[in-house]
């Protein structure tokens, strides 16, 4: 498999020895900052080809897949890049920004012959997956997620693109909390109705996005979901997530998990889903996503799957208080869109 990564900042480690421990090859990399380029080489054994402009490195290139880890505001236009020539691509968080972009990448995604994959990868995580199993068969009424981490002046500070609405299309939310959201939606259903608010209160002049968000989410079945995120805390604690079914009152708070008021451990009392656990993720999920495309199979987390918690945000950011309903955006197949 020959692998190209775009953008060699913050996340692109985990993705490159993501793509080795998957067995894929690393043949090229791409960024705009050639300060990026030595670390990202030496961790390819200097065999890979530098790029600062995708295009040319997409045309140049014989590639199987592209891993995308550039600012939010960026995906959409390189995963149509991708998918117009016909080359697989696992894109970053978030798919997209607005609905625009949502549209456009539609556009490529029913044309193409290749494969979008979007990297959720707490879905991969050992623990929830267990969570998942658990409630199979269970109807969910009532859960909670919520962040509470540490960014403060130097982490904006640290990229152009961060903290900023046009270019990191939100705050806490559509960046740090996304994953949370991603799996109250993933284990409750897509909602019908959400009442949010947001606020920034100790990062006035240094973002012009939210720094903290609360979303009450109405389920079909008459429940809700509850969000809650911050970056305004002086510490990151671990994220906790509450599920509540008639059988099962679930609550996983980093590694440590509660079913029905006892510990759910090994046999020696540890927790059973350590430290190893998180933070591999990544490496899960490409090895799952190249095995889809070795064998054929469709990739679980794909465009459709992506926009859900997209269109979650969006609906977040739209309700200032007031309850919105959580829209269907209609496919572009039935849409009357421009061909580009
Ligand atoms: N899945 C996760 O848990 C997770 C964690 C952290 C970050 N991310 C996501 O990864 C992405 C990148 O985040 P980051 O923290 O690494 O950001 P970063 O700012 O550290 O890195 C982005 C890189 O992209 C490069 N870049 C910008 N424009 C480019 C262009 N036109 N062509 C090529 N390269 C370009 C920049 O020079 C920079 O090196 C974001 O979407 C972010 O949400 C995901």
């Amino acid at each position: 498999m020959n692998v190209a990564v775009i953008g060699l900042g913050a996340i692109s480690p985990l993705h490159i020895n993501a793509i080795q421990s998957a067995g894929g090859k690393i043949v090229a990399v791409c960024d705009i900052d050639p300060a990026k380029f030595e670390k990202a080489r030496k961790a390819t054994g200097f065999t890979c080809s530098i790029y600062s402009n995708y295009k040319q490195m997409l045309d140049s290139e014989d590639l199987d897949v592209v891993h995308i880890c550039t600012p939010h505001y960026l995906h959409a236009e390189m995963i149509c890049a991708c998918l117009d020539r016909n080359i697989n691509v696992l894109c970053e968080k978030p798919v997209a920004i607005n609905e625009i972009q949502l549209n456009l990448i539609e556009l490529s995604v029913v044309r193409t012959k290749a494969q979008l994959a979007v990297c959720q990868q707490n879905r991969f995580n050992a623990s929830v997956r267990y969570l998942k199993e658990l409630f199979k068969d269970q109807e969910i009424v009532a859960a909670s997620g919520n962040l509470c981490w540490q960014r403060d002046a130097a982490y904006y500070n640290s990229a152009e693109w961060r903290g900023t609405h046009l270019q990191e299309g939100g705050g806490v939310m559509i960046n740090q909390a996304l994953h949370t959201l991603d799996l109250l939606q993933w284990f409750c259903g897509m909602p019908e109705t959400v009442i949010a608010h947001n606020s920034n209160d100790t990062l006035q002049g240094i973002i012009d996005v939210e720094e903290s968000q609360l979303g009450i989410f109405k389920l079909k079945n008459g429940g809700r979901f509850i969000i809650t995120a911050t970056n305004a805390c002086t510490h990151s604690f671990p994220i906790t997530l509450m599920f509540k079914s008639a059988e099962t009152e679930a609550v996983l708070i980093g590694d440590h998990m509660i079913v029905n008021g006892k510990f759910v451990t090994k046999s020696d009392g540890l927790p059973l889903f350590g430290k190893e656990e998180w933070g591999v993720g990544h490496v899960n999920l490409v090895r799952e996503y190249y095995a889809c495309l070795r064998e054929g199979r469709k990739f679980p987390i794909d465009f459709y799957e992506a926009e859900k918690v997209v269109e979650l945000i969006l609906a977040l950011y739209a309700s200032q208080g007031e309850e919105v309903p959580i829209g269907e955006r209609e496919p572009v197949g039935r849409q009357k869109v421009l061909a580009r």
